[in-house]
Order: structure tokens, then sequence, then C-alpha cells
């Protein structure tokens, strides 16, 4: 057994989410999360909405309301879409707790008594109409390292390099378009080149990444420079130092701390202040963090530095744990673009529950997400992918065995004598849970969900050779549905990180009883020192299916089944390309 985090990237309360964002931080996390936990691992998984920062301010402004309305807001809508999707945080909080402005002004205070926060002068732009700082962020113009004219002042989405806002070629305010001017201004800079040596060894330890990651991870050493972790705005965490009001944290700086903050403040909420400990100060613990590529720069370098900044002499945290894992995902692209709010090319998560359900979508995302490169969303995959593997394999394997039991037992049969071709697929079935088991732990999700359906084929393919249907002799009979009732059953199990939901009314058509897998549910709450109270999703996750074969109890009643999956009609492709446009 393992103690593991897994540190799930934070959604910066700018919006609701769309698939693109869950593809790449969502259903991976919780599809290995769910795994672990059934495999007898003890998984802590963190995050919460990200909600400081030009990206809140930016829509703020354009939304005509406060940062802190618009934080409100989102972070109740992401909330629910997150919920929705079924993903089993055990606790998702937001940034602007004050347990998270505690933490993070700690790690701060820490690394700048380490050395590792420096202050130095720098060029900020202004808006000469108006006289105020213009953050990098709401600048955009010509990225100096790929020439894609998107680039913002803060990072080039095109190529996933930071940027300063000076270095753009023909920088502009994306609020009015006026050329700012830049003026002189003090930041406190991570000091990454006095980290660079330490960076770089840990990252040669580092084994069984994606290796676009692990290269991309490590091209970034081959320009390490200090970067400005405060910034010239007056929404965000304050700088706990003398003399440095008007400026906050910048937000990438307090959004990494958010792991540690969000252990802190689940082990907090359990009555047991220092279980977080186990996470972060055993060197034995892993921690997988996952995202979007957009992220990875904040994860393998920028996260790294500050932990290895206050492990050099730590606080009251104590010597913290590195990432194990940068787990990062590419793309959800359409029509070759990145998905994108601003520039809607968009699909929102609740509009595909709602019309669709959870499970077709984390299906959909774990068979055919951008897991090692970009990939195209295009909904006739997605309907074909419903209906020929969801509706086609799985749940028409459920529903033939559930409703041959039903009307010729009632209940689940006993086996009488098994033959070869029974012995190999009950084997090849138990074989399954490390097959999968292997692929989901090392976020080969697609060969993951592919072997677990795999299995559910192989149980088709059975049934259509032995017809039971045909069958005259009753024990016969039996034991070929005893034995295509045990691979739906193990199937079940194998399917169940990846559909949690239709997992439950797999156990219920086999005659199941009680809650199959817990489920996280939306709790409000009260800032746990005097802020303003929140939702946060939680759960008890601790009464798992195991991760292995069990065998199915003949005398289990079945009844009649309804079908689990629904099939989508051709009409369903025309209808939301025409909310495309
Ligand atoms: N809000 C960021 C984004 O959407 C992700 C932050 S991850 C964190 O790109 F860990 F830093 F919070
Ligand atoms: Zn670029």
């Amino acid at each position: 057994m393992t103690t593991i985090l897994s540190a799930v990237a934070w959604p910066y309360t700018n919006g609701p989410r769309h698939i693109g964002h869950v593809s790449g931080f969502g259903v991976p996390s919780d599809v290995f999360s769910r795994y672990a936990r059934m495999a007898g691992h003890d998984v802590l998984m963190v995050s919460g909405t990200d909600e400081h920062g030009t990206p809140i301010l930016v829509e703020a402004e354009r939304e005509g309301v406060s940062p802190r309305e618009l934080a409100d807001r989102y972070n109740r809508v992401i909330v629910e879409d997150l919920h929705g999707l079924g993903l089993s945080y055990d606790l998702f909080t937001r940034s602007t707790t004050r347990n998270h402005y505690a933490v993070a002004q700690e790690i701060f205070t820490t690394l700048y008594r380490n050395g590792y926060l420096v202050t130095r002068t720098t060029m900020g732009a202004i808006s000469p109409s108006t006289g105020r700082t213009l953050p990098d962020r709401y600048i955009e113009g010509t990225c100096p390292i790929c020439g894609y004219d998107g680039a913002r002042g803060d990072q080039c989405d095109n190529c996933g390099n930071q940027l300063d806002a000076i270095d753009l070629g023909n920088p502009h305010s994306r609020i009015n378009g006026e050329t700012p001017v830049f003026v002189e201004t003090e930041h406190f800079f991570l000091d990454l080149p006095a980290l660079a040596d330490q960076l770089g060894a840990w990252l040669q330890t580092r084994t069984g990444w994606r290796p676009n990651v692990l290269k991309f991870a490590l091209n970034l050493l081959d320009d390490v420079r200090p970067r400005a972790m405060t910034r010239d705005i007056d929404w965000g965490v304050p700088v706990p130092l003398p003399g440095w009001d008007s400026k906050r944290l910048y937000v990438w700086f307090d959004a990494v701390i958010g792991y540690l903050s969000a252990s802190i403040e689940w082990a907090r909420r359990t009555g047991d202040p220092d279980a977080w400990r186990k996470w972060w100060n055993d060197p034995e613990a892993q921690s997988y963090y996952f995202m979007g590529k957009d992220n990875i720069t904040f994860h393998a370098q920028i996260w790294p530095a500050e932990l290895l900044g206050y492990d050099a002499s730590p606080g009251k945290y104590g010597v913290l744990n590195l990432p194990s894992e940068v787990v990062s995902s590419e793309f959800l692209t359409m029509a070759g673009r990145k998905f994108s709010s601003s520039r809607s090319v968009v699909i929102y998560v609740r509009d595909v529950l709602e019309r669709y359900g959870p499970d077709a979508l984390r299906y959909f995302i774990s068979v055919a997400g951008p897991e090692t490169q970009d990939t195209a969303f295009t909904w006739p995959e997605f309907v074909r992918r419903n209906n020929d593997e969801l509706v086609g394999t799985w749940g028409n394997l459920v529903n033939r065995t559930a409703s041959m039991i039903a009307k010729n037992f009632g209940a689940i049969p006993a086996a009488v004598s098994l033959t070869t071709a029974d012995q190999e697929l009950l084997a090849s079935s138990k074989k399954a849970f490390e097959t999968v088991g292997d692929h989901i732990h090392h976020h080969r999700l697609k060969a993951g969900i592919g072997a677990a359906m795999h299995n559910a084929a192989e149980a088709n393919q059975y049934l259509s050779q032995q017809a039971p249907w045909k069958e005259t002799d009753p024990e016969r009979k039996a034991t070929i549905l005893h034995v295509a009732a045990q691979v739906v059953a193990d199937s079940n199990r194998l399917l169940a990180p990846f559909l949690p939901h239709s997992a439950q009314r797999v156990h219920e058509a086999l005659g199941g009883t009680g809650t199959f897998l817990p489920q996280p549910e939306i709790r409000e709450v009260d800032d746990l020192d005097g802020g303003p109270s929140y939702p946060i999703i939680t759960g008890d996750y601790t009464d798992q299916p195991r991760w292995a074969s069990e065998p199915v109890v003949p005398g289990t009643p079945v009844p009649a089944p309804t079908p689990i999956f629904t099939k989508l009609g051709p009409e369903v492709v025309e209808e939301e390309l025409a909310r495309l446009e």
C-alpha cells in the first residue's frame, strides 16, 4: 500500500469549465485516484478554484463585477461542473480561504528567509490613457520565441513558454488596444538560477514521465532566469512584508501552494490537523500532479523550486516532498483549434452532462482524449464511441446477460462444470485486473480502458459462441450464464474508475444492493478561520470494492434489466454542430 497524493490543477474562476479543461486535469486524475483507492492505496485527492491573478481581473472587468463577486459566482459553477462529472476529491476548496492565505504567506516568508526571493527593479507596463498598471496578461503581442501573434504578456499558449510582456513584438492592451508604456517597478523574484542545479538533479531522477512532459521540463533548464513572484495589482494574497501593501503575490506563486494548503485544510476538517503530513513529509509518499500542458512550467519548475527553496531550511511544515510525476495531457482541440471560451470554440461540461450524462463524457475523454498528443474532439466520433462501444459492447453485454439470467433463473445460477472455454475466459478476466491496473497506475488511460473493454468484448464473443439461448441442457445453460455474470461483474470493476456512475447501475443489474462506489458530494462549510462560507467537494471513500475479481454469489436475485446506456441518434450531431455556429 502506498501513500498517494493526487494533486489536481486548480481551475480559474473566470467561467464555467469546458470539456478541454476536464480532459486535462479532471478525468485523468479521477480515474487514477479511483483506481488507486480500489487497489488499496491511501489516496488524498485535492484541488480547488484558482481565484487570483489577471485571468480573474480581466473577466471581472468584462462582466462589470468585482473580482470577489466573479470568484464567488464561478467557484459555485465550477464546483457543480466537477461534482456532476463525479470527480472524487477528498477536498476541492478555493484559493481565497484564510487558510490558503496563511499557508502561502508561510511559504513566501520561508523562501525569503532562505534567500531565494530577492528584490529587483523591472519594467512594468502602464496604460497611457488611465495611468494604471497593466498586468502582463492584459497585454497581447507576438511571441518572441515561436512567433505566435496571440501570445500574452505572461505566457504563450502556442509554445507554452513563460514570457515577459516587454519582450512581446507589437505589444497592445487587450482592454483597449493601446500600446503600453513601460516604467520601473520593484518586485520579488524567485531565484531560479540559484536552484537550477538542484532542479536539474531532481529531474534527472524522474522516471516514467510521459516523454513530452519530461522533455519540456528539461528544456526549461536551458533558459533559467529569476521570475517575478509579485505583481502591481490589488487582488491576491498580500505580500507578508511591511511596505509592500500595493502589491500582491503572483497568482502562480500562490496557486501551486494550493496543493499543500488544501491538504492542510482537509486535515483540519478531519479533526486531526497533522494528518496531511503523511502525504508531504514522508519521503516514501508519492505525488502525482494532473494538468493540461500549458501548466507544465509551473509544476515542473516553479513549484519544485518553491519546494526546494523551502526545504533548504524548512519552516513549520518541515521538509516537503517534490512531485513524483507531473502528469500532463496535451490539448483537446476543435477543428484544429484549442478550446477557448474567449474565442467561443467551446463545449461546456454542464451542457454535455445535462444532455448525455457524465459517463459518456468520461468514456470519450478516457478512450479518445489528448493523452500524449493534441486530439480533436468531434461530435460524430463522440456519438460513434457512445453507440458502438458504450452501448454496443458494454451495455449490450450487461443487458443480454442480466435479461437471460432473469428470464431463465431469476437469480445468478451456480456453475456446474466448467469447460476449457469457460475456464479460459474466467482466467483472462481475472488477469485483466493486473493489466488494466498497471495501465491506469502509469496514466495510460487509453490502454487501460481499451483492455477493460476488451474483457467485455471477449465475454460478448463467448456468449455468441456458447449461445445459451439455444442450450437445452439446463446445467450447461446455468454454467454459461454464471460465467457471463462473473465476467460482467469483473468488467464492471475494471471499468468503475472510468464509469463510476454506470458502475452502480451495473452492480444493481446483477442484483447487487447498497453503494457500489462511494461518490463525491457538495457540502457548504464555514471558513475555518472566520472568512465567508463556501461550497466544497468532499466524500467518504473508505468503503471501496476491491481491485480484484470477486466471485458472484449464486442465488442473488436478478431483475429484468433496463438499459444502462443510451443510444444517440444521428440528429445529435446536427444539433450540436448547429450550436457551435
Ligand atoms: N488556474 C490554472 C489554469 O487554469 C491552473 C492552476 S494549477 C495550480 O491554467 F495548481 F497552480 F493551481
Ligand atoms: Zn510562443
